[in-house]
């Protein structure tokens, strides 16, 4: 059930893709917004509709220092969530996740906030169980060149749960998978900007592997609500709680569903699968479902369609 009071709420990362967009959808809901991103991978533009907004703040800071800032909900999204970008200083993916987590639950700790860690389906790996639970521990590399984001997320999640029991911090923990939507970052190399990028260039598609891998697809808008969901459900329920679409497609489905979107003449290219790439994702949302009556409900093609039109403007 949605909450009806006014909260005042701080959203890191909330200058990214989920984040301007969790921040829009919290000020049109009447609540104080407070966003604080140090602008690695998201940007003034994803803001700037809602900028100068009376209940807009925005803090330019790093998660990795300590803060003091006046909130009573606090989602927790700093990390750069694309392969391409947490590689770049890996150092910094995992300082982020570790460093921004120990002070984000001290900031929640002192203000006696809610707090609500933006995880991934990355703790499952390259997973052995399909479709992945909750309680699935998952298989994952601890020492492979995507371990600083699924370690430092898997190690957030630690912190997350001992300052629970330690300190009582009322804790939501979202595994969140593939979601996708416009104001994605267009160089990100993630799948759907990708291909939609190289589709509307009329460039090669690149597929790495067979293009037989399967992937879930979730639109932002579905996430976004699952994630307030989330953060205003029964003090007990902790998670972590699986949020995504389970509607599986393959990669080579999505790049001809991307094709025949776009009406474009790309090629498809295929190059070798990068290391731990996993083969199979797909959510069990049922935790999710029962807890929050939360599912998806915007299907692939409709979601795809917006994007391609934002990345259409953007392009030009
Ligand atoms: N989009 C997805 O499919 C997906 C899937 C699983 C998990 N997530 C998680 O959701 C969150 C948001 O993902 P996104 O897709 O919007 O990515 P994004 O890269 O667009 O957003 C991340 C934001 O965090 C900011 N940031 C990075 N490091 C920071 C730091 N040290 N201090 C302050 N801000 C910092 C970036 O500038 C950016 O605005 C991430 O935590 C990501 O791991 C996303």
């Amino acid at each position: 059930m949605m909450d009806k009071k006014q909260h005042t709420i701080l959203v890191t990362g909330g200058a990214g893709f989920l984040g301007s967009h969790l921040c829009e959808r919290l000020l049109a809901s009447g609540h104080v917004v407070i966003c604080l991103d140090n602008f690695f991978t998201g940007s003034r533009e994803n803001v700037l509709p809602f900028l100068n907004h009376p209940c807009f703040k925005m803090i330019e800071h790093d998660v990795c220092h300590p803060t003091a800032i006046q909130a009573d909900q606090i989602y927790n999204l700093a990390c750069p969530a694309s392969p391409i970008h947490y590689q770049h200083d890996p150092v910094k993916t995992i300082k982020t996740n570790v460093h921004g987590a120990i002070h984000m639950l001290e900031l929640a700790l002192k203000n006696g906030a809610r707090i609500l860690q933006a995880s991934t389906s990355e703790v499952y790996g390259d997973p052995h169980v399909h479709p992945q639970k909750e309680d699935y521990w998952g298989n994952v590399n601890p020492i492979g060149i995507r371990s600083c984001y699924d370690e430092g997320k898997r190690c957030a999640e630690t912190l997350f749960f001992d300052f629970h029991r330690q300190f009582r911090v009322p804790i939501k923990v979202a595994r969140i998978f593939n979601t996708y939507g416009p104001r994605m970052h267009p160089n990100d190399g993630r799948v759907v900007s990708n291909f939609i990028v190289q589709a509307l260039k009329n460039s090669p598609i690149t597929i790495y592997g067979n293009g037989m891998q399967t992937r879930s697809f979730c639109y932002f808008d579905d996430l976004i609500e699952g994630l307030i969901c989330l953060m205003n459900s029964r003090l007990e329920l902790t998670g972590p709680v699986n949020l995504g679409n389970p509607v599986e497609f393959t990669i080579l489905e999505l790049a001809e569903l991307v094709l025949q979107l776009t009406g474009s003449r790309s090629q498809l290219n295929f190059h070798p699968l990068p290391g731990d790439d996993p083969k199979q994702r797909k959510p069990d949302i049922s935790l999710a479902s029962k807890e929050l009556k939360w599912k998806p409900k915007t299907e692939l093609k409709a979601g795809l369609m917006a994007t391609i039109e934002f990345f259409d403007k953007l392009l030009i």
